[in-house]
């Protein structure tokens, strides 16, 4: 908490200067997931990749044999026929990874693509994912589940590791830290809903990217929140934006039985 106040004014001062340099302008800087590394094999079991038409469109996270939660953008619009899952790799390219195809897609009947409100879909695979090695479900948050101001949360994913959005094909992770409400509201971040949390340095120094929607982040091993928007991808004194699972826990609970 001290250590947040501290950060306060910067923080604002920060929020103020960043609104004047234009809507979703990434920084100038690094812009890979920074702070970020690439993942081990089976480091994180749960990762998905959303494929759509035969490329990585999204990631997700799988909760059980047959259901992957993922952002409500990733699916709007599109047909399950031309969406795959691909599970148990950390190199899309090695071609080691399982395939699925795609019964259904359930998105939140409140998600708002204006604001990204609700911003989460369920997917229902065709057939169940063999478990085991480097393919496992993760655990959901609880509901309401609190989160402290500094709480440190994983993301990852197959996004993009630069401003040009060149994805890499192999997974990255990054370490980022939660916003509390005090910062973390529709007063400091315009379209700020309760069903969104922050997370992100205050440097902009780490962040989620283009392809990294979907996937997750986690907190002490549940999934807690879901990657879904931000202002470029790092910019300075601004989060990025996760769907926050505990708000939907039991909409999840109702449509995946998880
Ligand atoms: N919405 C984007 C996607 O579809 C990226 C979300 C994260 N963006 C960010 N700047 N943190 O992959």
């Amino acid at each position: 908490m001290s250590q947040l106040k501290t950060t306060a004014t910067p923080l604002i001062l920060l929020l103020a200067v960043a609104s004047t340099l234009g809507e979703m302008e990434p920084s100038e800087e690094e812009a890979r997931i920074i702070g970020g590394q690439f993942a081990a094999p089976g480091q994180f079991p749960h990762q998905v990749s959303l494929q759509l038409k035969g490329r990585h469109h999204c990631g997700g996270s799988l909760i059980s044999e047959t259901m992957i939660v993922t952002a409500a953008h990733c699916t709007r619009g599109q047909s399950p026929s031309q969406m795959m899952a691909i599970v148990g790799t950390n190199d899309l390219s090695a071609g080691n990874g399982q395939t699925f195809s795609i019964a259904q897609f359930i998105i939140h009947p409140q998600y708002n693509p204006q604001s990204q409100d609700f911003d989460m879909s369920l997917i229902r695979l065709s057939s169940p994912v063999p478990m085991g090695g480097s393919v496992k479900t993760i655990q959901l948050a609880e509901s309401d589940a609190n989160y402290a101001a500094d709480t440190m949360a994983t993301i990852s994913g197959f996004g993009a590791i630069n401003q040009n959005l060149q994805l890499p094909n192999r997974l990255k992770f990054a370490q980022v830290q939660l916003w509390s409400r005090d910062f973390c509201n529709s007063q400091n971040i315009p379209g700020l809903t309760d069903r969104m949390v922050c997370a992100g340095h205050p440097s902009g120094q780490v962040s989620s990217c283009q392809g990294d929607s979907g996937g997750p982040l986690t907190v002490d091993g549940k999934l807690f929140g879901v990657v879904s928007w931000g202002f470029g991808c790092g910019a300075k004194g601004r989060p990025a934006m996760y769907t926050y699972v505990g708000a939907l826990r039991s909409w999840i609970k109702q449509n995946a039985n998880v």
